[in-house]
């Protein structure tokens, strides 16, 4: 991953690190992004710490679900917050395992780690005016960013790589708080921080449009293609105009409306039968990828969520071998060659 914002400290560090490191990368096709937190497969043990996950070499970005109150912040891991404790008089978990798994992660691995605000459980609604949703920002940065002095942080002394939100009902003044977000974030000199969105695929987003209309700049968006009309399920295989699957439709809008010209959209799948409507095989996903392949603004895959993925076995291997495969867009058949994938972290990546 030569553009690794790791590998910028310095040439010695260089030859030291893992072949496969990754991270978010602008310039590749191939980032794959995994929800870890909420323990979506269900079964008390299914979802590991976090750093059980980051050894994986296809795994390049872990938004954190989700803290998913954000006036009155509250934090939610499901089974991995029985590894925390609660700070006194908050909603906000104090989490030393993920702080250690966080900074193992980002250090070890070169995996960008954000903290995914909002999920179908934010009731919020957003801001009563600019001037509290810029105050809410602020306190947001102080908890996950760079300033460890700050009193409650549930990653304590870890700083996270950036946000995602993940608003799935309206809300009022979004673009003030992330208007700020952004800007302590660019002002920042400690590292590069991210700003994604993970809106649905019915375009346009009612619950984060007023962002992603022009008004925030995003580095990429990870576009929910499932629990709905326009998700992977209604792909056409072979067609080179779709009707309801609508990947070209957020290709348009990262052209012509995305405040950032340069950002990347993420297709997002769901990582087993029950983590989502409209999951699809891993050798239906390899045409769905190649047809993606053919737009400059297509990033790569997100998958909800972890603890699926793990029960999915060789799911991972299948789309990450379809991500890094040639081939022409759209007439492309992979056939099952590629379900017989690679072993999971040996594939490094060009
Ligand atoms: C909780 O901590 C135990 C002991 O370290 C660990 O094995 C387990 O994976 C953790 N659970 C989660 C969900 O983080
Ligand atoms: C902040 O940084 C991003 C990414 O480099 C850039 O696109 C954006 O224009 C910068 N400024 C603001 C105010 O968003």
């Amino acid at each position: 991953m030569a553009f690794s914002k790791i590998l910028y400290a310095s040439a010695t560090i260089i030859s030291a690190l893992p072949a496969a490191l990754a991270g978010f990368n602008v310039a590749s096709q191939s980032n794959i992004a995994v929800y870890w937190g909420q323990n979506s497969y269900g079964q008390a043990s299914s979802q590991q710490r976090l750093s059980t996950y980051c050894s994986n070499g296809q795994v390049d970005i872990i938004p954190l679900a989700f803290l998913n109150g954000v006036n009155n912040p509250i934090t939610n891991f499901a089974n991995a917050g029985d590894n925390c404790t609660v700070f006194t008089g908050t909603q906000l978990l104090n989490c030393p395992q993920i702080e250690e798994d966080i900074k193992t992660c980002q250090a070890t691995y070169g995996k960008t780690i954000l903290v995914s605000i909002g999920g179908a459980t934010y009731t919020e609604g957003g801001f009563t005016d600019a001037a509290s949703a810029q105050a809410a920002a602020t306190n947001i940065w102080n908890l996950f960013g760079p300033n460890t002095a700050y009193a409650n942080r549930p990653f304590r002394t870890a700083v996270i790589d950036g946000f995602d939100f993940d608003f799935e009902s309206i809300t009022q003044n979004m673009v003030p708080f992330a208007q700020k977000l952004r800007d302590l974030m660019n002002a920042s000199t400690s590292k590069t921080y991210y700003l994604s969105a993970a809106p649905q695929c019915p375009y346009p987003d009612l619950a984060n449009n007023d962002m992603l209309n022009g008004a925030i700049s995003f580095d990429f968006i990870m576009v929910q293609f499932y629990n709905n009309y326009c998700g992977v399920q209604a792909f056409v295989p072979g067609a080179g105009t779709q009707n309801n699957f609508n990947f070209q439709t957020w290709d348009t809008w990262a052209k012509q409306t995305s405040k950032n010209e340069n950002v990347k959209v993420l297709l997002g799948i769901p990582a087993n039968t029950g983590a989502g409507a409209g999951y699809q095989t891993a050798s239906a996903l390899a045409l769905i990828i190649a047809y993606c392949k053919q737009f400059s603004s297509f990033g790569g895959i997100m998958i909800w969520d972890m603890s699926q993925l793990w029960a999915n076995s060789g799911f991972l291997d299948a789309v990450y071998a379809s991500l890094i495969s040639g081939g022409s867009p759209i007439t492309a058949n992979y056939g099952t060659t590629l379900v017989a994938g690679t072993t999971k972290g040996a594939t490094v990546r060009t």
